[in-house]
């Protein structure tokens, strides 16, 4: 699968790089990230973005909107935006494509391919609530960092798996990197 990792200038750049690690495995990367995320992982990880770079197969400037990917005729089978921030949600739920992030979002709607978004923002007001709401009904699978704790994680790790797991799940992947209900729990 050819898949598009957009990374935003939310808190939870572990997602995106654990997300990276385990796709690099049996995929194929186009990595971007926005300033505001490459800040952030450096921030939140010990991990350089130069590093998660080497997991991709080809990565783009976020202000390079001469990247092959801004342009419909260039294929890939789905694109996650991990961690999403409300910034750039409401850019794509406005249509506004002015970074290759969002108009890759933009592309993807406009050609039906599948755009899973991870919002991390907390609490949530209306505006954040309804552009959710509205990239819902375009077919956008929301799907926020929201861990469950059924699988008794005993670390961050574990927590993140969780989320990354669920992505994997909704990108038709097999994966086990995290417990599923009924699995010894019940
Ligand atoms: C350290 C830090 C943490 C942030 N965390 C969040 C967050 O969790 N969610 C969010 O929506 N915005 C968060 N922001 C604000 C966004 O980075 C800001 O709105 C930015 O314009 C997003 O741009 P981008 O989507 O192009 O990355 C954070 C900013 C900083 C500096």
């Amino acid at each position: 699968m050819n898949i598009v990792i957009g990374i935003t200038g939310a808190s939870g750049a572990l997602y995106a790089i654990r997300l990276a690690e385990e796709l690099s495995e049996q995929c194929r990367i186009t990595l971007i990230a926005s300033e505001t995320a490459k800040q952030i992982i450096t921030e939140e990880t010990e991990i350089e973005y130069a590093d998660l770079e080497e997991l991709a197969h080809e990565s783009f400037p976020n202000n390079d909107m001469n990247a092959s990917i801004c342009s419909g005729s260039r294929d890939f089978d789905a694109m996650v935006i991990v961690p999403c921030s409300m910034t750039t949600l409401a850019k794509i739920s406005s249509g506004i494509a002015d970074n290759v992030i969002t108009r890759a979002a933009s592309v993807a709607l406009k050609e039906k391919r599948k755009l899973i978004i991870v919002p991390r923002e907390t609490p949530l007001n209306s505006i954040h609530l309804e552009n959710m709401l509205k990239l819902s009904r375009e077919g956008v699978i929301v799907l926020p960092a929201m861990p469950g704790f059924y699988g008794g994680p005993e670390t961050a790790i574990d927590m993140v798996d969780f989320i990354v797991g669920r992505i994997m799940d909704q990108l038709g992947l097999d994966n086990d990197i995290s417990p599923r209900w009924g699995e010894g729990n019940q």
